[in-house]
């Protein structure tokens, strides 16, 4: 049984600007593996330092590209969960919404999001690991990874690899989205990685009502007004349907 506390709904029926950040646990319900999850999450089985850096690609590039080739046939797979149609659908509620993810997987755009503020980049897309100029197309030969086709560099997934700054316009946008939001939402995240996890603590200073929905606890937990426990695909669209609803008794009570 689910519980959404009536004072969030009705602070969420009456709010005009909305910010959500979602991590990997939003995608998990579709099976995309998380990283932090002790036993599934990738960063259990893998090692990050080896396959999401800049180093380790530079030591290693055939291994890098192949790993971030498997990452994509998983995701290339798999389809959105209610989840994501749950925060697809809050745009029509709040006049001001903002989505930032920390996902490379799209699965917010496929399942209708638009305007997604990708902090971490996107799996789908390639850059040049000289020039750092994304490349659409490249001749097919058998080079791993392939050659850019302007300078014969390597290409490389345009994800941000730890170490690396995250693209500048989509910081800027993503904090200006935390600090002038009535309601904060954190999905799915461990609330770990900076400067995501900075989100929520801008959004509280400039005075949101900060909402948590995740499995577990996360450093984000003691400061936030509202700690939802339980899996994003349930408790989402049990939040939309509940604002929904309070949106359209108020109308009624208003005529
Ligand atoms: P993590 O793997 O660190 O955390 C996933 C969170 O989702 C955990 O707190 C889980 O408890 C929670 N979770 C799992 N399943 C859930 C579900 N069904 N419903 C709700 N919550 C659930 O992933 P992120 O916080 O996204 O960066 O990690 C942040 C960044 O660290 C990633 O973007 C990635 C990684 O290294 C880069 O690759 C640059």
């Amino acid at each position: 049984m689910l519980t959404i506390p009536d004072s969030l709904i009705t602070r969420l029926a009456e709010a005009k600007t909305v910010t959500v950040l979602t991590g990997a646990g939003i995608s998990a319900e579709s099976g995309v593996p998380t990283f932090r999850d002790a036993q599934s999450g990738l960063w259990a089985r893998y090692d990050p330092h080896q396959l999401a850096t800049a180093e380790g690609f530079a030591s290693n590039p055939k291994l890098v590209w192949e790993w971030y080739e498997w990452r994509r046939q998983i995701i290339s797979k798999v389809r959105p969960n209610p989840g994501h149609v749950a925060l697809a659908e809050m745009e029509r509620l709040f006049p001001k919404y903002s989505l930032i993810t920390q996902n490379v997987d799209a699965l917010h755009e496929r399942s209708g999001s638009k305007d997604v503020i990708e902090l971490h980049g996107n799996i789908h897309r390639n850059k040049c690991f000289v020039e750092g100029i994304v490349i659409d197309s490249w001749p097919s030969d058998d080079s791993v990874p392939p050659r850019c086709p302007r300078c014969s560099g390597w290409l490389r997934p345009d994800v941000v690899w730890f170490g690396e700054s995250l693209p500048l316009a989509a910081l800027a946008h993503a904090e200006l989205s935390a600090m002038t939001c009535e309601v904060f939402l954190s999905v799915g995240t461990s609330s770990q990685v900076h400067p995501a996890a900075g989100l929520a603590d801008a959004a509280k200073a400039a005075g949101a009502v900060i909402v948590e929905i995740n499995l577990e606890k996360t450093p984000l937990t003691k400061t936030a007004d509202y700690s939802l426990r339980g899996k994003a695909g349930e408790l989402l669209p049990a939040l939309v349907t509940a604002i929904g609803s309070q949106s359209a008794e108020r109308k009624t009570g208003s005529e």
